[in-house]
């Protein structure tokens, strides 16, 4: 009979894998606590109309969907955004502000598998609500880098695109363009650094040929790599509500300049964001050698949660992915080899001495100690081998002798140094040694 397979695109995390996932998601997860996120949870299935018209195209055609046998329209969710817009928007007025939330979570999506692409991938979600101003994108900027540097990567290994939909449609509008004309745009500027001029295809079939003079002012605009070059841009356009906004870009990188950010931060109006309920700051972050698909990516999206039902507010928020992260911290050598691996190694020899081993390990677990031990009785040579290989910090040695001598030898297994202690001490001996 065939074996079953996974389906293709879906992982099976066997121990190893597991540890490594577990690994990227508890730094994650320290990490929004430290910046003082509330952690919350939600269905995986969830009606299909939440994500309809919504996520916009791309997403919506990606979708696992399907009837339920209560003839409801389902789907397993793409992405948390519209989710966490419905558990907002529900309970607003009670809710503690500011909002700062977020989620550690599989989402799934039918795309084209490609490296760093699956059809079902862990995110991390964080979002605040209830913010207008660029005070929300700098705290969520700086938990993002944090994301990434709390596994010891640095500037050097990645980098964050920061541009804005709103100079986009202001530049757009400044240039004659109505507001579908703009979102039509949009799609092909966000398509333009993969396609080329492929990427205006859908804009011409909508609205007709382009005009070349247009063509080339956004071709432009979407090379603009700093805020200096941004404000020359706008310096002969007219547009009321400009200065505000570029306040606004002021106030955003004069804080992350303040936290220290500035080298993890561009500026690139290339970024406009796949998704289509995004409407103000954008930003997407990626390795630095152009290796891997996005690591992260995220925005304002100020309309969403009155969309879904709920009252009108502001929000912003990002996510960053599992795979991608994984893939970068690989290829930095930053993924540790013992993620999982015991405090302690015992090594035992004879029947007595098993007994004698028995009492401390069990003793030692109690407390709270991974300790572990091999089930059958086989040779010392392979017991040292199965202790090193296990990644353990201390081995305890229950030989014969050490047994007839009622001492337990403890070896350090980083400097190999090796000491005697009375067995009875040996319990108290581990407890000093991992609070030392
Ligand atoms: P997104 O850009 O679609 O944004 O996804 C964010 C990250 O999730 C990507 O940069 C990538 O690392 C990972 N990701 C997405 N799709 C896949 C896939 N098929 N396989 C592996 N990894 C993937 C969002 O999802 C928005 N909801 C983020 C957000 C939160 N915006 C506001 N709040």
């Amino acid at each position: 009979m065939a074996t079953f397979q996974s389906l293709p695109g879906f992982r099976d995390f066997y121990p190893d894998d597991f540890a490594r996932r577990k690994h990227i998601c508890d730094l994650w997860r320290r990490t929004a606590h430290a910046f003082g996120f509330a952690e919350y949870d939600a269905p995986v299935l969830e009606p299909l109309e939440l994500y309809k018209a919504k996520s916009g195209d791309e997403v919506e055609g990606q979708l696992f969907s399907f009837t339920d046998k209560g003839g409801r329209e389902v789907a397993l969710r793409p992405e948390m955004t519209p989710t966490v817009c419905r558990l907002v928007g529900a309970k607003a007025n009670a809710l503690k502000r500011p909002i700062k939330w977020f989620n550690i979570g599989e989402f799934y999506r039918y795309e084209r598998m490609q490296k760093g692409r699956g059809r079902s991938f862990f995110q991390l979600n964080a979002d605040i609500f209830g913010e207008p101003g660029p005070e929300a994108e700098i705290e969520l900027i700086a938990l993002l880098v944090q994301s990434l540097c709390a596994f010891g990567l640095t500037e050097q290994d990645f980098y964050i695109r920061l541009s804005d939909r709103n100079l986009w449609f202001y530049y757009l509008e400044a240039l004659g363009l109505d507001g579908s004309r703009v979102r039509e745009m949009l799609v092909a500027v966000d398509k333009h650094e993969k396609y080329g001029d492929d990427a205006f295809k859908g804009y011409v079939e909508q609205f007709g040929p382009l005009d070349a003079g247009l063509k080339a002012k956004v071709l432009g605009f979407l090379q603009i790599k700093s805020f200096a070059a941004l404000e020359q841009m706008f310096a002969s356009l007219q547009s009321d509500k400009l200065p505000a906004r570029l306040a606004d870009w002021k106030k955003l990188l004069g804080g992350l300049d303040a936290m220290g950010l500035t080298r993890f931060v561009e500026v690139d109006l290339g970024v406009v964001r796949g998704l289509a309920y995004y409407t103000g700051f954008v930003f997407e972050a990626f390795d630095r050698k152009g290796e891997l698909r996005a690591l992260a990516g995220g925005g304002r999206y100020d309309d969403l949660v009155e969309k879904l039902g709920g009252p009108a507010l502001p929000a912003v928020g990002f996510a960053i992915g599992d795979v991608t992260t994984g893939l970068l911290l690989e290829q930095r050598g930053l993924m540790p080899n013992f993620i999982q691996a015991p405090d302690v190694y015992c090594v035992i020899g004879g029947d007595a001495a098993r007994r004698a081993a028995f009492a401390d390990i069990h003793a030692l677990r109690a407390a709270g100690r991974r300790v572990d031990y091999p089930m059958k009785e086989v040779a010392f040579g392979k017991q040292f081998k199965a202790a090193a290989d296990s990644g353990a910090k201390l081995a305890l040695i229950y030989g014969d002798d050490e047994l007839a001598k009622g001492v337990v030898k403890i070896r350090d297994l980083s400097d190999r140094t090796e000491r005697e202690v009375p067995r009875d001490q040996a319990q108290a001996a581990v407890r000093d040694y991992f609070s030392a």
